[in-house]
Parts: structure tokens; C-alpha cells; sequence
């Protein structure tokens, strides 16, 4: 037996990856048992638990890896620091003590932080090799283009190469400071949002705006070469030298300073979203025609941050030279941790890897699970009233019945997702077809109010009526956006239209209905779609074949289960203090449901409070 677990750590979002004879065991991010977002801590408790899932011990590990190469990363800064001194005096001198300190003590604190007993040999892989390997050993593909893209590893942030079998070659690194990733990232700064984790609102607001800003980036910003590969004029940013990702010549460039994180979103900024949007996809389709060319394969896997740009991938779909896509689902630095173990166990120790036609993520559901008796214990000892279903097919009943009548339901079955999105394991369920449920969903339980709608989950076999999928085609990471079909639509007549798109206030266009299911359709008739299948997640087919009965719908919402500003929960305790914190109806855990109604009497607003203040704003 060969045990193999996969680190990464100290930057953003830590996780740990156990891969044994090949196999993916488990996989975990840190902040969902610390309960910090993005922590990007030693994952000891993640690593705990890998092990924990497997019945080992760290001196059962044969060879620990570290998703990225410490001292390449630290030579980057020195020079970085060097090319723009002295005006980059303030960043370097914030982030050399904590290198110096940390980040070159790395093996230390490595072997440190897994505990006691570890013989394990020590690995460090190269950052955007993790990426690359995360993308393609997990896929369905004997063979595949690679693409990975993020802000920066340790040189890189872009690489491009090719899988065969069970080796991977990187052909192509494109080098800091230009960086498709770190773009974006100075767009979403500049809109108020939060570098690392609000690229995803930005993208949500490109369908308000349109992009005529675009030759004004292409012009001045970046140059876009024909390759795909991008030179940015780093006049306009201040990555390298400063603590923010934008420069005065930048805001100048766009006519103000950077929008404040609490302040009015205008339509300048919609039209900005809408503009580096557009730049991406092109970079990203430039790119792709240019590895198409190179490798000629019919198949890409793409990883790496700006891998969960899911319009940007649905276009490459539909539009790309590629027969097919996969996209490793913890296409974030976390999923480093899983590509740096498969490296090992491929490219360093050369065994076999073996093609199925289906992937090896395993739906990517590869956290705790909790079953139906610990769960009714740790709610026995907690003295909380609940309802155990007499078998799954009385479950999935009432749950419709719940959701059929607007319900909201927190859905906690199986095991746990790896990576930032819910598949359907840990998420909120709602009906899609009521105009009410994205203003209620986000009010009751995200305590927000979003211009974005939320993301279906649909029916596998029932996608491609549904959505711009072709026949068997599917999504089952949530990491394509397809357009809601005509037939499902609502027209608008013209009047409303031209009303509405100089509404204001982004949640009146939102929550005009566009099609029968509006909950989740974009204003540009768009969805997040991940489909469900009977083998990656059989409970939730039979939920939504049963609400498909009784409603003719296949189709629901799905948002992470987690109140804004927390990480996603993990464990019944998270998930009945959610209950507890916000106004869902019902939380479904395997076989049994609690109703909050009989659980009201036990909210204590003070600690209520404490729950939720604990969780920055995101
Ligand atoms: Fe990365």
C-alpha cells in the first residue's frame, strides 16, 4: 500500500489530499473544520481527518507533498522586490518577516504540523504543476490539453501542456507580473469586491452591463497576443510594489477612484465587469485555439483559479476547438493539495493510470460523512425534536412536499464537497419556479440582498431540455454556464425592458421572472448549471425526479449551505447552528428532518448574534 498525502498551505485556502494507491480517499479544505474562510492555516485538522477517513496514522504516510516550491516563490518576491524598490519598500517589508519566518522554515513546520511518528519522505511540486496535475490525472481522458490559469504561483500563472496517459509535460509558462488572474483580480478591487473570492460577484455582474471598455483595456492595460499569451503594463497596477492591485494611472484610465465595498454599485461598473469578462474569455479562447494548434488533442482540462470563470468555460465549450472540457472542481489553490498527491503517485512513482470514460473525483464528494445514527445521537444529546423517516422513498416525499410549498431546506447527505462550490451534499434546496425565492433565499438565510440569481441543479438526463447543453452533455461540478432554453422563457415586452434596464437597483431586473424558472436566470437568460446523476449523487436524482413528478420541473436551487461570510458546513453542529441562525424551514440531515418551527423556542438572540458576527462580510 502507498499512501500519499497532498498539502497546501499559507497563502489561501489550505487543504489536505489523501490519494492511496492511486485512489482519492478524501480530500478537505481546512476552513471547513476551523470555520475561517479561506484559511490558509496548516491544515492540521483536514489532514486529521484524510486520515481519520482512511483508519491511518501519520506513520502510515509514505510520502508527504507540498503543493508549490517555497524557495522558487521566495526568489520571486526578492526580485520583485529588487525591480521595484524602493517603492516597494511597504508590501516586501510586511511579507519578509512572515517569509522569512514561515514560509522558508516550510519542511519544518511541515513535518511538524502532521504530528508524531511521520517517516514519510518530503515532496515539493511546482505550483502550476499541482494545478496541471489536478486537472488531467482526475479526468475522464486517456489523453488531453492542459491549461491552467490562476494570479500567480511561484513564477507562474499560466501553463500549458499536454496529458498522456499517466504523465503530464509542461510546454509553455507564462510569468508574473502578467497574469490573466491577477487582471481580473485588479477588476474586482477596482468594483469593491474582494480580491480572491468576489470574482465570482464580478462575473455575476457582467450580464448588467455591456463592454465598452474593452479597447480601452486591450489598448492600455494588456496586450493580448495572438497565442493567448498577455503582456500587461504594469504602470497601471501596483501588485508588485503596493498593498492594493490598482495604481492612479489605472483609475484615471477609468474615470475614479476604486468603488467602496458598502457604496451604490453604478452602471460603470457593470459595463467594467462586463469589459474584462469579454477580454477573459477572448484571452482564454486565444489561448485555447493556440494549445489546440500546438498539442492538436481533442480534449482540455483546465484548472487554476480562473478555471472557475464558468462563463468563460461554457463559452470554450460551446465555441472552443475542444470536443470536450473537464475542469478540476477545486480549481483553487486547495486542489493543489489533490494534484500534487496524483503527481506523485503518477509522474514521480510512474504507475498506472487507468480510463474509464468517467472521472476520478468521485463528485468530488470526498469530505465527513455523517450517518443517519450519528446523527440522531449528537440531536438526542442536544435534546432537539426531529422526525426520522421510515425509509428514503418517505423522505424524499416529504422533503417535496416542503419544497413544493416554498419551503427552504438545508440539504446535509453525504459526504462533504472538496472545493469552493455545493454539489448537492451540503446546500440550501429551493423551488426555482417562484419569483419570490431569490429575494427570499438571500434575505432568510444569506442575510444579504444579491443581484445575482442563484445556480440550478438539474436532472441529467433531463439537461439539454432545459438548458444549451447538447444530449449528454453534462456539468456535474457547476462549472459551465448554458443559456436557459426559449422554450422555458418569459418574454418581456419592450417596455418593461427599456424600464428596467435603467433600474437602479439591480434586484428589480433580477427579479423580473425570464423564463418559468427565475430564481435561477441570469438577465441575460443564463445559468450556473450543474446536472445530477445517479451515480455521483443518487438521493438528490431521487429528489428531483420526485419534484419533476409532481411539478413537471426537473430543475432546483441550489446555494451553498452557509450564511454569508461562512465557510461551508461540515458537520450536524454546523448545521443545525445555521438552523438555529437563520430562517430556513427545514434541515434535512440523511434520514431525518428538524423543522425549524419546532426548534424556535430554542434561538437565543444573543447567541444568535455572536454566530453570525464571527463571519466577515464577504
Ligand atoms: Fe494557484
Amino acid at each position: 500500500m502507498t499512501v500519499i498525502l497532498g498539502i497546501s498551505a499559507f497563502y489561501h485556502d489550505s487543504a489536505a489530499a489523501l490519494v492511496v494507491d492511486g485512489d482519492i480517499v478524501a480530500a478537505a479544505q481546512e476552513e471547513r473544520f476551523t470555520r475561517k474562510k479561506h484559511d490558509p492555516s496548516f491544515p492540521t485538522l483536514a489532514i486529521d481527518y484524510c486520515l481519520r477517513e482512511a483508519g491511518l496514522s501519520p506513520k502510515d504516510i509514505d510520502h508527504v507533498v507540498f503543493y508549490e516550491k517555497p524557495m522558487r516563490k521566495f526568489e520571486r518576491l526578492l526580485e520583485t522586490y529588487v525591480g521595484y524598490a524602493p517603492s516597494g519598500f511597504k508590501s516586501f517589508a510586511m511579507a519578509m518577516p512572515v517569509w522569512l519566518r514561515e514560509k522558508l522554515s516550510q519542511p519544518k513546520a511541515i513535518r511538524r504540523g502532521i504530528g508524531d511518528g511521520l517517516r514519510a519522505s518530503l515532496v515539493f511540486t511546482d505550483h502550476h504543476e499541482s494545478h496541471a496535475a489536478s486537472a488531467f490525472f482526475p479526468s475522464p481522458f486517456e489523453e488531453a490539453a492542459i491549461l491552467t490559469l490562476d494570479g500567480v504561483g511561484e513564477w507562474g500563472t499560466t501553463a500549458v501542456g499536454v496529458g498522456r496517459g499517466n504523465k503530464i509535460t509542461l510546454t509553455r509558462e507564462l510569468q508574473f507580473p502578467h497574469s490573466l488572474g491577477l487582471l481580473y483580480s485588479a477588476f474586482t478591487y477596482y468594483c469593491g469586491f474582494k480580491v480572491n473570492s468576489g470574482e465570482y460577484k464580478l462575473m455575476g455582474l457582467a450580464p448588467y452591463g455591456r463592454p465598452i471598455y474593452r479597447d480601452l483595456i486591450t489598448k492600455h492595460l494588456v496586450d493580448l497576443k495572438p497565442d493567448g499569451s498577455l503582456w500587461m503594463d504594469m504602470q497601471y497596477f501596483n501588485y508588485c510594489e503596493g498593498l492594493t492591485m490598482t495604481g492612479p494611472k489605472f483609475h484615471e484610465l477609468f474615470g475614479g477612484e476604486p468603488r467602496n465595498p458598502e457604496s451604490k454599485i453604478e452602471q460603470r461598473h457593470m459595463d467594467l465587469a462586463a469589459s474584462i469578462q469579454s477580454v477573459t474569455e477572448e484571452a482564454m479562447m486565444a489561448m485555447a485555439r493556440d494549445v489546440h494548434r500546438e498539442t492538436g488533442m481533442r480534449n482540455l482540462v483546465l484548472a487554476g483559479g480562473v478555471a472557475l470563470n464558468c462563463v468563460a468555460n461554457g463559452r470554450l465549450l460551446r465555441e472552443g476547438p475542444f470536443d470536450d472540457i473537464w475542469i478540476q472542481p477545486a480549481a483553487g489553490d486547495a486542489g493543489g493539495a489533490l494534484g500534487a498527491a496524483l503527481f506523485v503517485w503518477h509522474q514521480l512513482l510512474d504507475k498506472p493510470r487507468v480510463t474509464t470514460g468517467r472521472d476520478h473525483q468521485k463528485g468530488s464528494l470526498l469530505g465527513p460523512r455523517y450517518t443517519t445514527a450519528e446523527v440522531c445521537e449528537w440531536l438526542d444529546d442536544m435534546g432537539v425534536p426531529y422526525h426520522r423517516a421510515a425509509d428514503p422513498r418517505e423522505l424524499i416525499e416529504q422533503v417535496v412536499d416542503l419544497l413544493v410549498d416554498e419551503k427552504i431546506i438545508g440539504w446535509f447527505q453525504g459526504r462533504m464537497e472538496f472545493g469552493p462550490r455545493a454539489l448537492g451534499a451540503r446546500s440550501f434546496l429551493g423551488d426555482p419556479r417562484s419569483p419570490r425565492m431569490q429575494a427570499t433565499m438571500n434575505l432568510k438565510i444569506k442575510f444579504r440582498e444579491s443581484f445575482r440569481p442563484f445556480a440550478p441543479i438539474v436532472l441529467e438526463s433531463e439537461a439539454s431540455r432545459w438548458f444549451g447543453l447538447e444530449p449528454g452533455q453534462s456539468s456535474p461540478y457547476m462549472l459551465l454556464v448554458a443559456p436557459v432554453r426559449d422554450e422555458h422563457r418569459v418574454p418581456i415586452d419592450e417596455a418593461t425592458e427599456i424600464t428596467m434596464s435603467s433600474d437602479p437597483d439591480l434586484r428589480n431586473r433580477v427579479n423580473i421572472p425570464r423564463s418559468v424558472i427565475p430564481a435561477v436566470t441570469h438577465v441575460d437568460y443564463s445559468a450556473r448549471v450543474q446536472t445530477v446523476d445517479e451515480e455521483r449523487n443518487p438521493r438528490l436524482t431521487a429528489l428531483l425526479t420526485e419534484f419533476d413528478r409532481r411539478t413537471g420541473c426537473p430543475v432546483l436551487v441550489n446555494t451553498s449551505f452557509n450564511v454569508r461570510g461562512e465557510p461551508i458546513v461540515c458537520s450536524p453542529e454546523d448545521a443545525y447552528r445555521c438552523l438555529l441562525a437563520t430562517e430556513m424551514d427545514a434541515l434535512v440531515m440523511e434520514d431525518v428532518i428538524v423543522l425549524k418551527k419546532d426548534v424556535s423556542d430554542r434561538v437565543d438572540a444573543a447567541e444568535r448574534e455572536r454566530h453570525l458576527a464571527q463571519f466577515q462580510l464577504d
